[in-house]
């Protein structure tokens, strides 16, 4: 299929745009490079370097691109620079998400596919976390996301546009080419690595006495190639709705220290700080909605193999693009 792309050049977005092209379909990306990395965008894919908040380009280029599907990453993802900025998340992750469905409309696409995130659930009152489970931000990030998929309900009932939103939990891991690289990087597997690369002397644990069996969080962590492949098999027409990636298993902030240890080799020294705001005991995903209905089949569900990923890309790439 032929399928438009904004934020292919961040994180998630270049890796689904590199396993979207070893599929076969025919991809252009659209990205205003504020996050992203040019060099992180697949050869294969045509690239635009513009910016959704420009409402007329983004109209003219999915017009002039005629994409039967988009798929659209692109947002802001800092939970914390949200409670300091919240205008900046509903701009960009809510009002420059207008102009891309409008584009979409117009140009009659037939299915948009969104990436949408676990912190629409806050503080979720049970696990495993289906789709069932009532949907109560406690950040404005979240909230962003939760009103861009009313949005998609709405388009979808008035305008017929097919959509399939997925609610990630942590998205980790990279790819043999492609991985992480942030401006500003708040994220527990990279922030790990780091030391592990002798970047950093050690890491930090944020929190330490939580209800969990070793005090600290608990996290679903989602190898970013199975998440990809759930964006391809939503391709499909037919698929509409809301899905949550995760693959049910949760791993503690200890824990996943400790794998990153065994992965490297590395002592990885770690010192325990007080928690940080907002952040829930335990998320975990209940998946099953994506394997029943969209036949996703998660192949590097393992905390090792994740993590192995994400070792071989950071020491491949100590400075990260820019190396
Ligand atoms: N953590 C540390 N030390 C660090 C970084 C993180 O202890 O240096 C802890 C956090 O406090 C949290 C856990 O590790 O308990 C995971 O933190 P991340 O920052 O890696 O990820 P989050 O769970 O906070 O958030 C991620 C995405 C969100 C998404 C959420 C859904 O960034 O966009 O997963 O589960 F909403």
């Amino acid at each position: 299929m032929k399928v438009f792309v904004t934020g292919g050049a961040g994180y998630i977005g270049s890796i689904c745009v590199e396993e979207l092209l070893n599929a076969d379909h025919q991809v252009t990306v659209f990205d205003n490079l504020s996050e992203g990395h040019r060099v992180a965008v697949d050869e294969r894919a045509q690239f635009i370097e513009g910016c959704l908040s420009d409402r007329e380009t983004i109209l003219n280029a999915v017009a002039a691109d005629q994409p039967e599907a988009v798929m659209h990453f692109a947002a802001f993802a800092q939970v914390g620079e949200s409670m300091t900025d919240p205008s900046k998340y509903f701009r960009n992750n809510v009002a420059n998400g207008i102009n891309l469905l409008d584009a979409a409309v117009e140009a009659g696409v037939k299915k948009f596919i969104f990436s949408s995130t676990a912190a629409t659930y806050g503080m979720p009152d049970t696990v495993p976390i289906t789709e069932q489970e009532p949907q109560k931000p406690i950040n404005p990030y979240g909230e962003s996301k939760l009103m861009f998929e009313t949005l998609l309900k709405w388009y979808h009932e008035l305008h017929g546009l097919e959509f399939v939103a997925f609610r990630y939990f942590n998205a980790a891991g990279c790819s043999e080419k492609l991985g992480e690289e942030r401006t500003v990087e708040t994220h527990l597997i990279p922030n790990v690595l780091r030391v592990a690369l002798g970047q950093a002397k050690q890491c930090r644990i944020f929190g330490t006495d939580y209800p969990t069996p070793d005090g600290t969080c608990i996290r679903d962590y989602i190898h970013i190639i199975d998440l990809a492949q759930a964006h391809i098999l939503a391709l499909k027409p037919g698929k509409c709705g809301f899905y949550n990636l995760g693959n049910g298993e949760g791993y503690s902030v200890r824990e996943v220290i400790e794998t990153c240890r065994q992965v490297s080799g590395n002592p990885i020294p770690a010192i325990e700080e007080a928690r940080r705001d907002g952040d829930p005991a335990r998320l975990i995903a209940g998946s099953q909605k994506a394997i029943d209905e969209l036949g996703w089949k998660p192949r590097y569900a393992t905390l090792e193999q994740i993590v192995d990923s994400a070792w071989r890309w950071h020491s491949a790439h100590p400075n990260g693009y820019s190396g």
